[in-house]
């Protein structure tokens, strides 16, 4: 999978790219990422990119012809296919099943807005998918853009080592994921629940389920009913 990244700020990703699964997925050629700097697509002599907004008001709007510059430029090398993301606290809410749909993608273009945000004419022209990873306001679409990239490449087949930990986690099946455990047995007084070292994997594997359900009750009441409803469809 490729991964474009249109942004005036290219050098804000160097950290989240060089490390962990990210440095790892790349080095094994199960992702390419790849930087463009919005400033280069600009036909202004001092490589201007954004305007005052039409109307009057606050701040600075990005000018619609960079970034078709720069999506064109792409699409005649090879990203004909790449699906079309731009980045807007306005747009649809990111989630799980999102990250899932986008992971099975044969590259993605992720438009990193920045001052007040794009010149409407570039979600009229190029139709991209606006997606906001919640409800409040960044000052770029770098750090959405880094959050997209982790949640897509862990998700890419072969990039995690156990692809057991992607079925379990929390979301993928609707609900959280269940309380973990590790050494040593008890820690200042609190005890690991003794299912989790009696050996039975039916009754941890119950204890699980059970310990997932109440969480998502209790924290996520909303996720559960999603579940609720889902299930109900498929009967
Ligand atoms: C300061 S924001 C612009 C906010 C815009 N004026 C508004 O009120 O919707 C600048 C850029 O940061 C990015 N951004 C900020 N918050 C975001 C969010 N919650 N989700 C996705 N992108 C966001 C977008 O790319 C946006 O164009």
């Amino acid at each position: 999978m490729i991964i474009d990244v249109v942004t005036l700020f290219p050098s804000m990703f160097s950290g989240v790219l060089g490390e962990s699964i990210l440095k790892r997925a790349q080095e094994h050629g199960q992702v390419k990422v790849n930087l463009l700097n919005l400033r280069d697509f600009s036909k202004d002599k001092h490589k201007k990119v954004d305007a005052a907004p039409y109307g009057g008001g606050p701040g600075m709007v990005i000018m619609a012809e960079p970034v078709f510059e720069a999506v064109e430029h792409l699409r005649k090398n090879g990203r004909e296919e790449s699906f079309l993301v731009l980045l807007t606290p306005g747009g649809v809410r990111y989630d799980q099943t999102l990250a899932q749909e986008l992971s099975k993608q044969p590259g993605i273009i992720l438009l990193c807005g920045h001052y007040e945000g794009f010149d409407e004419r570039v979600s009229q022209g190029l139709s991209p998918l606006e997606v906001s990873i919640g409800d409040f306001v960044l000052t770029g679409g770098e750090v959405p853009a880094m959050v997209l990239l982790d949640s897509v490449v862990r998700l890419v087949p072969g990039v995690l080592g156990s692809q057991e930990s992607l079925v379990e986690e929390s979301f993928s099946s609707g609900a959280l994921e269940y309380p973990q455990y590790t050494r040593p047995p008890e820690v200042r007084g609190m005890a690991v629940p003794e299912v989790l070292t009696s050996g039975d994997h039916g009754k941890v594997a119950e204890w699980r389920e059970q310990k997932s359900q109440e969480k998502t009750r209790a924290r996520r009441p909303d996720l559960s009913e999603k579940a609720r409803r889902k299930k109900y469809r498929q009967i």
